[in-house]
């Protein structure tokens, strides 16, 4: 399956800005090669990193014109190289996302991938709930539970509640027997999270979190923070841990500085999923994770909207920018030509 050249659809954009740089066009595609998939894409999970991106943003810029999108999707393998054992045609699996999406952009109707950035979907996950699944859960698993050393009875503070990994986070902290302290920037979402399951809802523009914090650990403070926000606003945090707790940067929606607290001794560790996901070992362990709480219901992907066709792509991403929405944005992707 080495020499056979077609095309797929595929969501491009040519310069850096908005959701309407977006384009979905035409682009060639090869059979895999040594060591490859070919994964025909049923349902995307769109991620914050991508619009950073879109935006010229995020940590490693768009090589333009012509750069790629997306890291997660599921999906079925069409066709496999000829030296892979582990996967076959038919196959159903999700990406663990680990690469340049610049590239291996999987915003497409089908895109070859290595095949150690695929994963099985877990048995029962459709379509969307997969396409939901590995980043959020991986993240707040790799980082809640192998950085932090998250356990029973723990207060974990979650910022930023109702983002994909937020959501993610909540269910991961309630599945190891911690206690979710879960903020928001307003009121809109309060209600919603303390549905899903957070024991406290801090309304930042509100109120203050390191009182709060205090107030619901009987002025202990938290054992960890597990934030995907970063700026100012990382101080603060530290200020709201008990001694010697730990707090854990793994995103950046404020792209200022991160500040450090002085309430010494901390423990502050940076988390990247990628490089854990490189690892056969590490997604092995996450996706045992996810999948047994998939499948037993402690781990249920919170999709906020699905958008139908890539055609719809500008749309999922205007709505990721309005900040309005819980949990994950799905563009599901039709039968392929
Ligand atoms: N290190 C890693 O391996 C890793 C893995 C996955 C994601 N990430 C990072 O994690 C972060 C979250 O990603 P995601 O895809 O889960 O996000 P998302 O689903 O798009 O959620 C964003 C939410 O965060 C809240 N928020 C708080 N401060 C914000 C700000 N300054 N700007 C925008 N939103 C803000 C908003 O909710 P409220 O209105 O409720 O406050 C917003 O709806 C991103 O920085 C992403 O790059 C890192």
């Amino acid at each position: 399956m080495t020499t056979t050249h077609r095309t797929t659809r595929a969501v491009l954009f040519h310069e850096l800005g908005g959701p309407d740089v977006l384009k979905v066009e035409d682009v060639a595609l090869r059979g895999p090669g040594p060591g490859e998939v070919l994964l025909r894409v049923e349902a995307i999970g769109l991620n914050r990193a991508e619009a950073l991106f879109r935006a010229g943003a995020y940590y490693y810029p768009p090589t333009l014109p012509g750069s790629r999108l997306g890291y997660e999707a599921a999906g079925v393998v069409e066709a496999v190289g000829e030296d892979v054992r582990a996967y076959a045609p038919g196959d159903l699996v999700m990406t663990a996302a680990n690469f340049d999406f610049g590239v291996h952009g999987v915003y497409a109707e089908r895109a070859v991938l290595p095949q150690e950035f695929v994963v099985p979907r877990p048995a029962g996950a459709d379509a969307v709930a997969s396409a939901a699944a590995w980043l959020t859960y991986s993240t707040a698993y790799g980082g809640l539970v192998e950085t932090a050393g998250l356990a029973a009875g723990d207060h974990v503070l979650i910022t930023a509640g109702s983002s994909g990994v937020g959501t993610a986070a909540i269910q991961t902290a309630l599945r190891l027997g911690a206690v979710p302290l879960v903020t928001t920037r307003g009121e809109a979402k309060r209600q919603r999270l303390l549905d899903l399951g957070a024991a406290h809802v801090i309304c930042t523009e509100s109120e203050d979190l390191v009182k709060e914090v205090r107030r619901l650990t009987d002025g202990k403070g938290a054992d960890i923070a597990f934030d995907g926000i970063g700026g100012p606003g990382f101080a603060a945090l530290g200020d709201a841990l008990a001694t010697g707790g730990t707090a854990v940067l793994y995103g950046f929606l404020d792209p200022r500085p991160a500040t450090l607290s002085m309430n010494w001794p901390l423990t502050v560790r940076t988390y990247a999923n990628g490089a854990l996901a490189a690892t056969e070992a590490f997604r092995d362990r996450a996706s045992a994770f996810i999948g047994s709480g998939l499948g037993n219901g402690t781990l249920a992907p919170v999709v906020a909207e699905t958008f139908d066709g890539l055609e719809r792509m500008a749309d999922a991403h205007r709505l990721m920018e309005s900040g309005t929405h819980t949990g994950k944005i799905v563009v599901t992707v039709g039968s392929p030509r």
